[in-house]
């Protein structure tokens, strides 16, 4: 299943067919509890409202004890930071080309943003894997969905302008 979506993600548009996506599988229990206990290291200093509820919870807040955790990561650019943007771009697009083949596969997906925030700890990189090299764009967890949650609703689309 995993290498279905991955195959799913490496068809996402990319610009100048560059291809920038470099993944990074993690089925290690012991791993994600870690890049969950260290993503929690950094909230506990975030002024924001749940930082402290969600730093301080016994249980795995964070990556919700998922089975499998994947970075998508891109080559670093340092002398061309807008490269790197356009990596993250492509990375994105790859990332929603994932969740939808997970999705047609009946697993759950959710985008770690929090653990977004590691993406320049060194210590922590290297120990999931990533070069020094390459910089992590998106991390998202993946597993069986152990409920379906109701349907949201949404706002209707936003037209600015619609010009004919
Ligand atoms: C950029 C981004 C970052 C997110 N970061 C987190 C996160 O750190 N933790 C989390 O539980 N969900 C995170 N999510 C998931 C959203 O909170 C939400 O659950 C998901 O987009 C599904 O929304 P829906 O229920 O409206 O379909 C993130 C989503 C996006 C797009």
């Amino acid at each position: 299943m995993i290498d279905q979506i991955l195959e799913a993600g490496v068809w996402a548009p990319t610009a100048m067919a560059n291809e920038p996506w470099r993944f990074i599988i993690i089925e290690n229990k012991d791993l994600i509890k870690y890049v969950s206990d260290e993503t929690k290291k950094f909230i506990a200093n975030m002024n924001y409202p749940a930082a402290q509820r969600i730093a301080t919870a016994k249980e795995d807040t964070i990556c919700y004890n998922a089975p499998v955790l994947i970075l998508i990561c891109t080559e670093k650019d340092d002398q061309h930071p807008r490269n790197e943007q356009i990596s993250l771009l492509d990375c994105v697009l790859a990332t929603e080309n994932m969740f939808l083949k997970a999705h047609e596969l009946g697993l759950g997906t959710c985008y770690m943003g929090f653990v977004s925030a590691l993406a320049d700890n060194r210590t922590v990189m290297r120990k999931l894997g990533a070069p020094d090299n390459c910089r992590m764009m998106v991390p998202f967890v993946l597993g069986y969905p152990t409920e379906i949650p109701p349907t949201k609703t949404r706002q209707k689309p936003n037209i600015l302008k619609w010009i004919k």
